[in-house]
């Protein structure tokens, strides 16, 4: 069958003749792949120093943000059936007895770093025509979300924040267990830095958990990330116009920043804007520059004096996938076409090898390997 795959070394990409996997424990399930995403990790896969390939292959087959549907089942299966579309999580867990987390299915906390990662680390991915996966780690989506769950992983990185948001609040002696009942002060205004993907979505799931959104990004008209914007009725800040103190004093207080650009001057910028009682979400990655100046006192001593944080998240759990699901259901209940223009590319298999290596265009492109 047909894979898209990465060969290290001087990294190339092509379409290879991958052998086809066939079901071979009870509790697996085969997957004829419909979507796949391509993203940033990707294109730095293909481009740079990350990613490895799979113990005695040379290649990589490529892409971890995936659409399918089940076409075969295991004896022993039964989260999932024939004809159900999923989507499958990406990280697999460490070999070590004593990673709590891995040895938990918490493979998104695992200590030792010795975790694999469909489509990006030491595993295949779902840039191919069939994959057989244990059912426990794929998420059924329901029919009408057809069109838009490959978006699905992406949006598990802003759930899984936004969990981890909750469960930091809970500090708060006035935090409240019914969302309906919390009161502002808990949090009120949302930053998002960059209005690619990630930061798009993560928007949006700001907004379906009650944050008056902001987006400060730079302007691409072309691509209509302004509109998405107001359409979500979150207000766009336009980078080029409005310096970061200037965005601070338009939103007011800023509650939380989701980060979702991978520039770390930016996000120390804004760091240095953050409100009392505030939480910064990093989720962007970014490649290795030159060191720059940062005023590391006044952030320590902003810090401290009003009690903020600043954590890092990466990867997702079941239950952010089960959340993103929901919470795409939303979206599209709320905001039909909103959610549909965030996928400005859809191309063949072919056309993939371009698409992962081109210039950087739109805002979601996605292969469609069968429909
Ligand atoms: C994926 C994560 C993965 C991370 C680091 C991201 O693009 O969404 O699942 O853990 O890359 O490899
Ligand atoms: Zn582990």
């Amino acid at each position: 069958m047909r894979a898209v795959a990465v060969f290290p070394g001087p990294r190339q990409v092509r379409i290879v003749d991958h052998p086809e996997p066939k079901i071979e424990s009870p509790t697996q399930a085969k997957i004829r792949m419909l979507n796949v995403g391509v993203c940033g990790t990707d294109r730095e896969i293909v481009t740079f120093q990350y990613g490895a390939p799979p113990d005695g292959f040379d290649y990589l087959v490529i892409g971890h943000e995936s659409l399918g549907e089940i076409i075969e089942t295991g004896p022993g299966v039964s989260k999932v059936k024939r004809g159900d579309l999923v989507v499958a999580t990406v990280r697999r867990p460490c070999p070590h007895p004593e990673c709590i987390a891995c040895r938990q299915g918490r493979q998104d906390f695992c200590y030792t770093g010795d975790f694999t990662e469909r489509g990006i680390k030491q595993r295949h991915g779902y840039m191919t025509e069939f994959v057989v996966e244990e059912e426990q780690y794929l998420n059924v989506v329901p029919p009408e979300l057809r069109d838009v769950a490959v978006m699905v992983e992406p949006l598990t990185i802003a759930e899984k924040g936004i969990a981890q948001l909750w469960d930091i609040q809970k500090r708060m002696p006035w935090w409240h267990p019914d969302p309906g009942k919390r009161p502002t002060e808990l949090f009120y205004n949302a930053v998002v830095l960059g209005a690619g993907p990630v930061g798009l979505l993560g928007a949006m799931a700001l907004t379906v958990a009650g944050f008056k959104v902001n987006v400060y990004s730079r302007t691409q008209s072309h691509e209509d990330k302004d509109d998405i914007v107001a359409a979500i009725g979150a207000r766009f800040i336009a980078a080029e116009t409005n310096t970061v103190e200037q965005m601070a004093k338009e939103v007011g207080r800023i509650d939380v920043v989701y980060e979702a650009v991978g520039a770390s001057s930016l996000a120390f910028e804004v760091i240095k804007q953050l409100s009392p009682n505030a939480a910064f979400i990093f989720t962007g990655v970014p490649g290795r520059k030159a060191p720059i100046q940062v005023d590391t006192d006044y952030i320590m001593r902003n810090m401290v004096l009003n009690n903020q944080l600043i954590y890092g998240t990466v990867n997702a759990p079941p239950e952010s996938f089960a959340a993103a699901i929901r919470d795409m259901q939303t979206f599209l209940q709320r905001w039909p076409d909103a959610v549909k223009r965030l996928i400005t590319g859809r191309f063949s298999m072919d056309q993939a090898v371009d698409v992962l290596t081109g210039e950087q265009k739109g805002i979601k492109n996605i292969i469609t390997i069968a429909s």
